[in-house]
């Protein structure tokens, strides 16, 4: 069914909110789950999201047997396995791409389908096809997929012309059968990388992230089963914390790993928002208003892309000019219009947003164009006088589980109403997409 959120906008939030398991953790182990014959591989605190129905289906059509109960998850692999992957999945989510370097690795040849651009701007797979080539493996496109085959991977040395997450993981997944050493350098430094690497190091793989920022993987010839552990997810407990500050409120978030946090924080201490911290909660207290301050996207341990909307929502209330200059993706700032037509004052110079603090947000219907932009527009709403209905929001279920009820638990007036056919027209359906 087709849903909007309803926010009816201006209350103080107060409260706790437990993390979620990372979305961007669980996805990549699950598809290293590929890498298995006839083993299991056990997953504790895998979020109930989307796009993990979306990865689990995936897994299902090439051949694992996927039980999902709670926040567990039992992957069992058989000893064969179906190598062509679905349009419908891998074009409904661009994490789909995962699966290519443990299928190339485990079976000798994958095929899948470009997964295309997405609404978040153009995101090609060239560095993820590119490595491979580097391992061994022939790469053919042909009629807009990926035919990737080679029998068996040799270790070398790859750089990476950009620290690409995804590229990263599935590099490091095709090395783990890969003859000899293979050397990543240049590569990206999420926490979510080194929960994977963990994962496969549990699983019997030898990967060694070294001090300096390489990964080094020794090849192995099988991996066995094992349980692990999901991490936190950071850009979930990024998102509730700037509730609390969008709200003027009191938020305490649980179960993060404060380390992975940093670029929040240190924005947050910026802009003179007061902040706790014990153990592995983050609570920021009440204030007024918050002092603009200006930020860059980068990858890790730099400030976040996929925290960039929900910053500039709170941003956009902020005493002064806010600048935020987006490095990673070339197109995000579609939540921008959105921004505006509830009263923001955000203008866009080529991949800068220059945000010029307003007096206050007003109630409107917006459309998330994709899943963080989604999120901004829900802080936006919480924070503005009158109603908000957001609509598209099967974005938003991708990546944040249960998000209505937490916000309700902090006192936050929100409902999920159905989108009638009027609705529906006036504010237009887009396909889903973004991280
Ligand atoms: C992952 C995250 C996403 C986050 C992003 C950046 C998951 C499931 N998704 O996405 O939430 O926003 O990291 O932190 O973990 N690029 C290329 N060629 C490639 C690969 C990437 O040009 O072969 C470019 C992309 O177009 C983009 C940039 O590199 O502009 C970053 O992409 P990447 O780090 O690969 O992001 P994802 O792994 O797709």
């Amino acid at each position: 069914m087709n849903c909007k959120m309803n926010i009816k906008g201006g209350i103080r939030l107060k409260g706790t909110v437990t993390t979620q398991g990372a979305k961007n953790a669980a996805l990549p182990i699950l598809a290293s789950a590929l890498l298995l014959k006839d083993k299991t591989l056990k997953l504790r605190r895998v979020p109930n999201l989307r796009d993990i129905k979306t990865m689990a289906d995936l897994l299902a059509t090439l051949g694992v047997n996927v039980s999902y109960s709670g926040h567990e998850m039992i992957l069992e692999v058989p000893s064969e396995l179906c190598w062509e992957t679905p349009a419908n999945l891998v074009r409904k989510m661009r994490a789909s791409s995962l699966v290519l370097g443990p299928l190339v690795a485990r079976c000798g040849k994958a095929v899948m389908p470009l997964p295309g651009g997405c609404s978040i701007g153009s995101r090609p797979i060239d560095l993820h096809l590119k490595g491979l080539s580097r391992m061994g493996a022939t790469i053919e496109l042909d009629h807009g997929a990926v035919h990737a085959s080679a029998k068996g991977l040799k270790g070398c040395r790859i750089y990476l012309d950009f620290p690409s997450v995804g590229a990263t993981e599935n590099l490091l997944m095709a090395a783990v059968f890969a003859k000899g050493e293979t050397l990543l350098e240049n590569v990206a430094r999420e926490p979510e990388i080194s929960n994977l690497i963990s994962t496969l190091n549990l699983m019997g793989a030898r990967i060694e992230e070294r001090p300096t920022g390489e990964i080094l993987v020794q090849g192995v010839d099988e991996l066995d089963s094992a349980s692990a552990t999901i991490i936190p997810d950071r850009i979930e407990a990024c998102t509730y914390l700037l509730a609390g500050v969008i709200t003027g409120g009191e938020v305490k978030v649980t179960d993060l790993n404060i380390n992975h946090v940093d670029a929040l924080i240190a924005k947050l201490e910026e802009a003179g928002v007061p902040l706790s911290i014990t153990g592995n909660s983050v609570t920021v207290h009440p204030l007024n208003k918050i002092k603009a301050v200006s930020l860059k996207t980068l990858p890790f341990p730099g400030f976040p892309t996929d925290l960039q909307p929900q910053i500039m929502a709170t941003l956009s209330l902020a005493d002064g000019t806010s600048i935020i200059q987006e490095s990673v993706f070339e197109s995000r700032f579609r939540h921008i219009s959105e921004l505006n037509k509830m009263g923001a004052s955000i203008e866009v110079q080529g991949h800068t947003a220059i945000i010029k603090g307003v007096r206050e947000l007003v109630g409107a219907d917006v459309v998330a164009t994709d899943l963080r932009a989604g999120a901004s527009l829900i802080l936006a709403g919480l924070a503005a006088c009158d109603e908000t209905n957001i609509f598209n929001l099967g974005h938003v279920w991708r990546g944040y589980e249960n998000i209505d009820g937490k916000l309700r638990e902090l006192g936050g007036e929100v409902s999920i109403l159905p989108v009638d056919i009027i609705e529906s027209k006036v504010n237009g359906v887009t396909p889903e997409g973004g991280d």
